[in-house]
């Protein structure tokens, strides 16, 4: 597709489940006229998103409304501080923008106090460690082995640096989490916080065990949610925040607002978080992501999102049962979520082989480790193609380019774009 015909303009009204379209403000022509070098990157990357299948499971399409948002003046705005406490002038407007954001954020997930300023996930994370414990104190978390995130204790991290990070795991067998598992490691380590999230486990959570172990040793209870918080959203995952004494999240992947961070606690921890983001981990708050995110959380509350919510993971059942049936092996049997864990062994073919052969065929995912030993797998995800509007019939078709590309009996280059093209992104004028 040349570059030049693709537009950042409103969504094509084909996709059922697409975000409805509203006044684009990226002008695409007016940066190719002044910067057609860098122009060329964005629109080549417009083009990428659009003619490949996007199966990354932390990636999303953003609605029109959220990237105007995010590419509005906004961005050149300086308020350190909250609403109503700034160490800046001018502040009135953005104000009104985070206050919107905070009360949209509280009300979509039922949460006594919501801070919308950490800059990501990470930032979120640090600053709930931040706001809970002290450097070197020791906490439980998913070890990374079995899908904890690199603030769970990587020692490329800052986690695994300054804190004491004992790892949990799961059944290598089933590659569930093993509750009694935990239960034993948080009774002989005494925790200070325990961790539960991950990047890459495809079933539920039991929040309310985790809350259960955490108060037999009197541990703080942060939940990652990074993942599954659009489904929690959409009323399509259980919610963390009724036992969680701190939420960390990423307003990105299935709950499709701009990349950035979210913190939910109750009263009683409110301040501590608020002062853990700023003005200890971070300096001035992001006001157009800020903005982006209260738009994303508008977007959320609706029952569009709901329906989309619960398509994904149905999507994802579909996508799993389809991988099966050609050949990938999926942990844990299926997935509840919109991640699925899919390993080629069977096929003959190692994740990385896999992966390189899939991305030539215009399929983007990720590799991750898998439960049962050193080998990887296939993750993932299926809120994009959800948010195009592709549905089970295009799971199945998806299942069978997977198995085609990664043996290499063929081509399916074309056959992806085919694919895809019946569900732009974004608009093709
Ligand atoms: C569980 C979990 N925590 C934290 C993060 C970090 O988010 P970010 O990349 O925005 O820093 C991620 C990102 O994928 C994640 O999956």
């Amino acid at each position: 597709m040349p570059l030049s015909t693709v537009s950042t303009a409103p969504l094509a009204p084909t996709a059922s489940l697409a975000p409805t379209a509203s006044a684009a403000y990226t002008d695409l022509e007016g940066l190719r006229r002044q910067d057609p070098e860098l122009a060329d990157v964005l629109i080549g990357e417009v083009a990428r998103q659009s003619d490949a299948l996007q199966l990354i499971a932390a990636e999303n399409f953003t609605s029109p409304a959220v990237l105007t948002a995010l590419g509005s003046p906004l961005a050149n705005k300086y308020a350190e501080g909250y609403p109503g406490a700034r160490h800046h002038g001018g502040c009135e407007l953005v104000d009104v923008a985070e206050r919107i954001a905070v009360d949209r954020a509280k009300a979509l997930f039922g949460a006594e106090h919501a801070n919308v300023q950490a800059h990501s996930g990470s930032s979120a994370v640090l600053a709930a460690y931040a706001a809970l414990l002290r450097p070197g104190d020791t906490v439980l978390a998913l070890g990374l082995p079995y899908g904890g995130h690199l603030t769970h204790g990587s020692p490329t991290n800052f986690s695994g640096r300054w804190f004491d990070f004992v790892g949990y795991g799961v059944d290598p067998e089933s590659g569930l989490l093993d509750y009694d598992q935990v239960h034993a490691l948080a009774r002989s380590h005494r925790p200070k916080a325990i961790v539960c999230g991950s990047i890459a486990y495809p079933r539920h959570i039991d929040y309310a065990a985790f809350r259960e172990i955490a108060d037999d040793v009197g541990a703080y209870l942060i939940a990652d949610a990074a993942h599954p918080m659009g489904l929690i959203a959409g009323g399509a995952a259980p919610s963390p925040v009724p036992y969680a004494d701190v939420v960390c999240a990423t307003t990105h992947k299935v709950l499709r607002g701009p990349r950035g961070g979210l913190l939910l606690c109750g009263a009683d921890l409110a301040e501590r978080i608020d002062r853990a983001v700023f003005p200890f981990t971070q300096g001035g708050a992001q006001m157009h992501t800020i903005a982006a995110k209260a738009v994303a959380f508008g977007e959320a509350a609706t029952p569009a999102f709901t329906a989309y919510a619960h398509q994904v993971v149905e999507h994802a059942r579909t996508l799993a049962e389809a991988l099966a049936a050609v050949g990938f092996a999926i942990t844990t049997g299926g997935t509840d979520t919109h991640l699925v864990l899919a390993d080629p062994a069977p096929l003959g073919v190692d994740a990385r082989t896999a992966r390189a052969r899939l991305a030539a065929a215009g399929i983007f995912l990720d590799t991750c480790a898998l439960p049962h030993g050193e080998a990887r797998g296939l993750r993932l995800g299926t809120a994009a193609v959800t948010t195009q509007g592709m549905g089970a019939p295009e799971m199945a078709r998806i299942a069978a380019l997977l198995a085609e590309a990664v043996r290499k009996e063929s081509n399916v280059r074309e056959e992806v774009r085919e694919l895809v093209g019946g569900f732009p992104p974004y608009p093709v004028r």
